[in-house]
């Protein structure tokens, strides 16, 4: 009997050519397993695609709920973004991919798993550590990585093969998509001078007349989005109408240059209005149900956190014990926020907790005023004192 391998299958052209090129190399039958983390290719489509380019069998596994609850909610409440600027939509995919991937291997007797990684980015890493700790027994084939094609070979090789791709000469973007985000890089791209040209856009190309400002109110219960202006959706909707609305003003484009893994540097564009909204309104509540000193050191973690997803470290003792930390921060965090969106841009406008720590008694500089400044100074004398000594010690830099 031939021996099996189950490839991570996207029905976009890195991964079309693959399969060929395993079945050449590799004299194995390849299972093509679409994982759906929420991106709105037509699956049916690439479905047909995986048996037209020779998968022997193309199996689509529904990822949206788990996707949602096992990486989203927890990148909410622990306000994930590498560098301080990226949401992670393509790393957080990729241990759930990973997970399915061996799911769907070891239910089939596979001895491979394929994933259509070049030997250049960060999701390679992402995938193959994920694999190996997963799954030590299988064997990882990557053949973008061991074949190490150009973007314009790989296009002409699905050209003579004829396999049909939506990339073409003109825009050589490669596009990585799911609801948290989608993912733009190459073409003119590379050149980080260059501004990104409008079309390259999808999710925040501007529909609304923005000389209006518009409004949404969050609530949020234990860290999780549960409802807009007042109605409960699923994580799913609001995640969808989130994106839909806020992408509608152009809020959610980010373009940064940032450190892969792999040591070099790499410009990316990056359409995320869902995660852009959310994290920041996540936080904002934060800062007003948590005390000072847990949001500080809560951002200590969070900067982790986000390294560690980003390297593809997600299956992970460090990992497991850091998101327990910011399970056990979240306690309080339910509340609403309002949110006003403009063109390009959005802002928090309001906020209210039935756990607010704020006290307007003690925060007001009006009549009602109730913060005794006889304290302050005692505690400014304290507080000041090891300086004060130094300064007398003649320490001090001027
Ligand atoms: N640089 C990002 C990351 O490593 C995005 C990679 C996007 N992949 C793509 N095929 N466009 O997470």
């Amino acid at each position: 009997m031939t021996d099996k391998v189950v490839l991570a299958y996207s029905g976009g052209l890195d991964t079309s050519i693959s399969i060929s090129w395993i079945k050449e190399n590799y004299k194995m039958d390849v299972i093509a397993a679409l994982i759906d983390c929420g991106q709105p290719d037509d699956l049916e489509e690439a479905y047909q695609r995986a048996l037209d380019t020779g998968a022997c069998e193309a199996i689509i596994v529904d990822g949206k709920d788990d996707f949602i609850q096992d990486f989203i909610y927890p990148s909410i409440k622990s306000n994930m973004k590498y560098e301080k600027t990226y949401p992670l939509a393509t790393a957080l995919a990729r241990p759930l991919i990973v997970k399915k991937l061996v799911e769907v291997a070891r239910s089939k007797k596979a001895k491979a798993v394929a994933h259509g990684c070049t030997g250049k980015g960060n999701d390679q890493v992402r995938f193959d550590v994920g694999i190996r700790s997963l799954a030590p027994e299988l064997k990882i084939i990557a053949p973008q990585r061991e074949w190490n094609l150009s973007r314009e070979d790989a296009i002409e090789y699905a050209e003579k093969n004829n396999i049909k791709i939506t990339v073409t000469k003109k825009s050589p973007y490669s596009i990585d998509e799911n609801f948290w985000g989608r993912s733009i890089e190459c073409g003119v791209l590379e050149d980080p001078w260059n501004e990104p040209p409008e079309d390259i856009y999808k999710w925040t190309s501007i529909k609304k007349d923005c000389s209006e400002s518009g409004y949404v109110e969050i609530d949020f219960e234990k860290g999780i989005p549960i409802a807009l202006d007042g109605k409960k959706m699923t994580g799913l909707e609001l995640i969808s109408k989130l994106n839909s609305d806020a992408g509608a003003y152009g809020i959610g484009r980010i373009d940064m240059v940032e450190n892969r893994l792999v040591g070099i540097k790499s410009r990316e564009i990056y359409e995320s209005p869902a995660a852009e909204v959310l994290i920041e309104a996540h936080r904002q509540l934060e800062a007003l149900v948590l005390d000072r000193e847990l949001v500080h050191y809560k951002y200590l973690i969070e900067e982790k956190i986000a390294e560690l997803v980003y390297y593809g470290l997600w299956f992970t003792p460090l990992k497991d014990s850091l998101l327990a930390f910011i399970e056990e921060s979240q306690k309080y965090v339910t509340g609403k926020i309002r949110i006003r969106y403009d063109h390009k841009s959005f802002k928090v406008v309001g906020r209210k907790s039935d756990y607010s720590l704020y006290d307007l008694k003690l925060a007001t500089y009006d009549r009602t005023d109730q913060f005794d400044p006889k304290h302050s100074e005692s505690f400014i004398k304290l507080f000041g004192y090891p300086y004060e000594i130094l300064g007398r010690k003649g320490r001090i830099n001027e």
